[in-house]
């Protein structure tokens, strides 16, 4: 029997290990597979546990408001050791960039556990953006055995940091997997948040979707990002902003006290996933600076304008469905207002691109370390 253990704990890395959670648990009679959250989130990360119906075996629920990096890493390392001391997991499984994702590495290694990167390989080689992700996956990087690389292309970055190239293995992104799965199951459960929702989308306005919560653009990042929305939603009374707000306080605060009371822009609580699908759905754009929303809109064919300087996820810009426009307000009014006044431009950018792989990521990964010797 292998002993997996998944150790993941915000709303994305929940998502996107959903999937191969379920995929180890078809083969339970080869894989003993545990799973841990460290709670760096928690409504927010209990949202997706209950919609992909995960029990968590271990739960160190860490997250204090308005936490700090030093003792959310310092506490996660910290409780680990038990944990990975009590179950002696053969693989541990981490996800992405998050401060879950450093720590638990670095228990892991600590622990002389073998540790496999999910959504290996992403790098803008600039260590402020996104801060502190960028040096997140670098540290997690180059403490992995296994590195499932979402595309050639985060597979050439670990290449040229000269990693065996028999440990890297291309899977495609496991957010497709989840995309997939939730699209299938959505239309048959009868979901109150959607219902909710379908009162208050306006069917004749152009429906403009917004999220955002990087640490390096909190403060003024965030007020310019709400003083364009402002002027968005002021100066086009046929455009409708809705912005499902992070429970972030330093992103709370500012969106709350410049965005409420503007009756084209509905400020609501954080959707649950298939909600949040839905919704990407019936937008006609989205503003974000989300890498997990990045990933996912070209598969729906939905433009993005991305609130970032620079970005991990080059493939959907090169795709053309993604536009990096920075914090910087003119830059993200112009670029709006040309999207809603431009047909052509906007089905352009609107055409299906699917960059991230073929929704079988998870199967791709359980193959591979069912067949390690
Ligand atoms: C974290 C990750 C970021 C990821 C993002 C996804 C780090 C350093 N940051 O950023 O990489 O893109 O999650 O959303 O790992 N809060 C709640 N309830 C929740 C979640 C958050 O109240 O369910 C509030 C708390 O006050 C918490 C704060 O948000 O202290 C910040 O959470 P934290 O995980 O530190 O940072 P995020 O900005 O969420
Ligand atoms: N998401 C969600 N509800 C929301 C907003 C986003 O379920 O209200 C999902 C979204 O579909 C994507 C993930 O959360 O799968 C992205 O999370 P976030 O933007 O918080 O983090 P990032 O991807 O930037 O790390």
């Amino acid at each position: 029997m292998i002993k997996n253990l998944i150790i993941f704990g915000t709303r994305p890395e929940a998502v996107k290990m959903a999937p191969l959670i379920k995929e180890f648990n078809k083969f339970s009679d080869k894989f003993d597979t545990k799973v841990c959250v460290t709670g760096q989130h928690r409504e927010m990360l209990d949202q997706v546990l209950d919609f992909f119906d995960i029990q968590p075996d271990y739960d160190l629920n860490l997250m204090k408001v308005n936490q700090n990096l030093y003792s959310l890493t310092a506490d996660i390392i910290l409780e680990l050791k038990m944990i990975l001391e009590d179950f002696k997991p053969d693989y541990v499984y981490v996800h992405g960039d998050t401060t879950t994702t450093m720590a638990a590495s670095i228990a892991a290694f600590y622990s002389g556990t073998k540790v496999c990167h999910v959504e290996a390989g992403l790098r803008t080689y600039n260590k402020w953006a996104p801060f502190p992700e960028e040096i997140n996956r670098q540290i997690t990087g180059r403490i992995a055995d296994f590195h499932f690389a979402p595309t050639v292309i985060s597979e050439q970055n670990l290449l040229q940091e000269n990693v065996d190239p028999s440990k890297i293995i291309v899977t495609g992104n496991t957010v497709i997997d989840a995309l997939i799965d939730s699209s299938k199951r959505v239309d048959d459960i009868d979901n109150e948040e959607i219902n909710y929702l379908k009162t208050i989308v306006d069917c004749n306005s152009k429906l403009i979707l917004v999220t955002g919560h990087r640490r390096e653009n909190h403060g003024d990042g965030f007020l310019q990002i709400c003083e364009a929305l402002k002027e968005i939603a002021t100066t086009n009374s046929g455009v409708q902003i809705i912005y499902p707000v992070h429970l972030n306080p330093n992103v709370k605060e500012p969106v709350y006290k410049i965005l409420s009371g503007i009756k084209n822009i509905q400020l609501i609580k954080p959707l649950a996933y298939p909600a949040f699908v839905w919704l990407m759905n019936q937008s006609y754009l989205i503003i974000t600076d989300s890498g997990g929303v990045q990933e996912e809109a070209p598969s729906l064919g939905k433009p993005v304008l991305v609130m970032r300087e620079t970005t991990e996820r080059p493939e959907a810009v090169a795709a053309g469905t993604v536009i990096l426009v920075g914090t910087d307000k003119n830059k993200i009014v112009e670029k709006t207002n040309y999207l809603l006044t431009n047909n052509e431009f906007y089905t352009q950018m609107k055409s299906l691109h699917n960059p991230y792989g073929d929704g079988k990521a998870c199967e791709k990964i359980v193959h591979f370390i069912g067949s390690i010797k």
